[in-house]
């Protein structure tokens, strides 16, 4: 096609399902037509393990960011109670409920439709007692909109896990540092660094294996560590500070996004420095409004001068 105006070449090209128009220097898209997305499965992220594909799973807690998780294409979303910390602003996990939990899970079930839906459940909501647990599981596939549960511990957790997956719903493991037991293990540090404590990591996660887990998270262990367990396991690993030997990886997002500034951890990458956008937006919006920039009569509401004459009349 010739551009009449100008007498240049336009190209169109399509690339994946982009369509491209332009001439050689200012080609931009003119379409998408993306392919419909299948909704992800437990067995979706087998079969990705056996595909040797990465796994890409990160957190989301409310619609907006799960809308844009669902839309960028990551396989599994989880809600994880890190809600405490980065959105709630508890020191730790612990306080979190289930109410908390669900309410955000509701949420997050409405923005994203394709993804993996994975609800965490939160301190003391298994392990009281199995029954319990298969309850409150069950809660987060009825209530939370959820596709699956993770929880978090070895081979004390044995029972529960069975009990849970015999009801029907499919159960993620964590293992490593696992930051309901922070106290427990005095503080947020790394686990298995010992070739003791190292073989123990190793025993639960088979064990977890063998109670019918799906997918097993590794946070904060030695890589080489991590990966051995990930090529032991049949279901797939998602490794959070564990190296690139894990069969998935996953972030807390508002680590990525540079959302939550009271500590990072090492292993975080962030994408992005949202806190310090957000600083600046906010300051921009006071300062215009304090200026009285803001609102411009594009913000603002009109009514016909006719209208306002008979308010004026009507008002006395
Ligand atoms: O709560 C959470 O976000 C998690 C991830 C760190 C895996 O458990």
């Amino acid at each position: 096609m010739v551009d009449q105006a100008r007498g240049r070449m336009i190209r169109r090209v399509r690339l994946g399902p982009y369509l491209l128009e332009g001439t050689l220097s200012t080609i931009s898209p003119v379409s998408v037509s993306m392919p419909a997305r299948k909704k992800v499965t437990t067995l979706a992220l087998r079969e990705k393990k056996l595909n040797r594909q990465v796994i890409t799973m990160l957190t989301a807690y409310d619609y907006p960011t799960a809308l844009v998780l669902d839309q960028s294409g990551v396989d599994a979303v989880l809600v994880g109670d890190s809600l405490g910390m980065v959105v709630l602003g508890y020191e730790n996990t612990l306080p979190v409920t289930m109410e908390e939990m669900l309410h955000h899970c509701r949420a997050v079930a409405r923005g994203a439709k394709h993804a993996l839906l994975i609800g965490d459940m939160p301190f003391m909501s298994y392990q009281v007692s199995v029954e319990e647990a298969v309850r409150n599981a069950g809660r987060f596939l009825q209530q939370g909109g959820m596709d699956a549960v993770k929880l978090e511990g070895g081979r004390e957790r044995l029972e529960t896990v069975r009990a849970i997956v015999a009801a029907g719903i499919p159960v993620m493991g964590h293992l490593g540092l696992t930051p309901q037991s922070v106290h427990a293990l005095g503080g947020f540090r790394p686990q298995g660094r010992t070739a003791m404590a190292a073989k123990r990591l190793l025993e639960d996660a088979l064990l977890l294996e063998e109670a019918g887990i799906f997918s097993l998270v590794l946070e904060s262990v030695p890589a080489r560590l991590a990966e051995w367990i990930s090529q032991r396991l049949a279901v797939p690993t998602i490794g959070i500070g564990a190296g690139a030997g894990c069969d998935g990886q996953v972030l807390v997002t508002h680590d990525l996004l540079g959302l939550f500034e009271r500590f990072t951890p090492r292993f975080v990458k962030k994408y992005a420095d949202l806190h310090t956008e957000m600083q600046r937006a906010f300051g921009q919006f006071i300062a215009d409004v304090q200026a009285q920039t803001f609102p411009g009569p594009e913000h603002s509401i009109e009514m016909t001068d006719d209208e306002w004459q008979q308010f004026l009349k009507d008002a006395g």
